[in-house]
């Protein structure tokens, strides 16, 4: 787990201003490099996450044998010199997928594939995050996979190859899991198809097609994809718009802080990503869409926030996997709205990088709000502001420690968040964009940071 690192953020002095651009899709960053590294053929990608998590889906197709060329110093354009879908190598070493949940669970599906044995962990966070979901859809297309508690956790080493193909209908409405059936699903003697309770963020299907690979989503929901011997690399460039998920931390921070004005640019606004947007606008939100329009095969706007009286809302199921991600700081917006918050069917965010409900609930709590957790959401009587002058655990939580470092912003004194460095997981430069907008937020120094 990514333990450490104390972040201190206080009230903002002012009004946020400022056009910013937050770094490349996360989601779409990790597909980008799985396919281009399964196709024949060379394809460049811009507008890439460089964060661990991302990172460390590129790092193990390089243990694989992929070479990858960065383009610039940064990490965010590269070139992936794909191997075709049977032209992995046999890692000689266990694969780490590190605190990145969308990589170990995608790769399950890739390796199922493979004529090859390979074993995959992760940090303390990710192996305590549950893979059956994803390991008996690949057992039901005859991959062997071997584990802790049969499977259910990381470690665990998948020998795959000669897979069956499967109708999956998911019990939880999760990307994850379908996605990790979907790319079985190459590899499959069949078609391939999967239902799930709720639509879910709908990237693989999307990108899937550049690669020269069609996905057939019929009106009942029903997802089909072929087997194929090819992906093939794009003629075009794969260009990845900007992380709506991270934008939302700015958005609420705008929302909240008086006389505040900000422009997102290039933000994805794909209706299973937007959920977010839904609910802080049914909390009465001023956000406004310019130039709207496609970046590759997913829709992008820029997005202006201006500061607004928030007030509470009783969260549509039907958004909650649409924002599955951005309830940590949803939580913050709520705690300092006018009314009662309410969210109901969110269970999924307790196997998330922490118990995302226990820790903003104890987060917010230390904080000064009004914040009553239940198994499957939380209740949220909002205050004017928060008390602040407290110590929090992230619990090695990028999501955690940045929507508290939002909720300072509204806090009569500061906050101190710690074990935050899992930042960099999602967010490298979250700190300097911040402040860059004028939030009050800097990393401790070291005799700082005792928690
Ligand atoms: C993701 C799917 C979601 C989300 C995660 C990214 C993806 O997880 O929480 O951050 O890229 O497919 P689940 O599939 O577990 O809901």
């Amino acid at each position: 787990m990514n333990v450490g690192g104390t972040l201190i953020a206080g009230p903002a002095a002012g009004p946020l201003s400022g056009d910013i651009t937050v770094p490349g899709d996360k989601s779409m960053s990790h597909r980008a490099v799985m396919l281009a590294s399964l196709a024949d053929g060379v394809t460049e990608i811009h507008g890439f996450l460089p964060g661990e998590d991302n990172l460390a889906t590129a790092k193990m197709f390089m243990d694989m044998g992929v070479n990858i060329d960065w383009l610039n110093d940064e990490k965010t354009s590269l070139r992936i010199h794909g191997v075709g879908l049977h032209g992995l190598k046999a890692p000689d070493h266990v694969l780490d997928a590190g605190n990145a949940g969308t990589c170990v669970r995608l790769m399950t599906g890739i390796l199922a594939g493979q004529r090859f044995a390979s074993t995959v962990t992760g940090d303390a966070s990710l192996c305590k995050r549950p893979m059956k979901r994803v390991v008996d859809p690949i057992r039901r297309m005859g991959a062997t996979v071997d584990g802790t508690e049969d499977g259910n956790f990381l470690p665990i080493t998948i020998s795959g190859g000669d897979l069956h193909a499967i109708h999956h209908i998911s019990e939880v409405a999760s990307a994850q899991v379908k996605s990790c059936v979907l790319l079985a699903g190459l590899y499959a003697d069949g078609d391939t198809k999967v239902n799930e309770p709720k639509p879910t963020r709908d990237h693989t299907e999307r990108m899937l097609p550049l690669f020269g690979q069609p996905v057939d989503v019929a009106a009942d929901g029903t997802i089909t994809l072929s087997p194929t011997d090819e992906l093939k690399a794009p003629d075009a460039a794969v260009l990845i718009p900007a992380d709506p998920s991270s934008a939302c931390f700015f958005a609420v921070a705008a929302s909240l802080v008086e006389g505040s004005d900000i422009t997102l640019n290039s933000i994805g606004i794909n209706p299973r990503r937007d959920g977010w947007r839904r609910v802080i606008n049914g909390m009465g939100a001023n956000l406004k869409l310019d130039h709207e329009r496609a970046v590759g095969e997913e829709p992008v706007a820029d997005i202006r926030v201006s500061s607004g009286g928030l007030h509470g809302l009783h969260v549509d199921p039907n958004d909650v996997p649409d924002a599955i991600d951005e309830f940590p700081v949803l939580f913050a917006a709520a705690a300092l709205a006018d009314g009662e918050f309410i969210l109901e069917n969110a269970e999924e965010l307790r196997v998330k990088e922490s118990d995302r409900i226990a820790a903003m609930a104890a987060a917010l709590r230390a904080a000064g709000a009004d914040i009553e957790e239940r198994r499957d959401g939380a209740i949220i009587h909002g205050l004017a502001a928060l008390s602040g002058n407290a110590d929090v655990d992230a619990h090695g939580d990028h999501r955690i420690a940045m929507a508290m470092a939002v909720a300072a912003q509204r806090a009569r004194a500061d906050i101190r968040i710690h074990n935050a460095a899992a930042i960099a997981t999602s967010f490298p430069n979250f700190v300097t964009l911040a402040q860059s907008i004028g939030m009050n937020v800097r990393w401790a120094d070291d005799n700082e940071m005792s928690l």
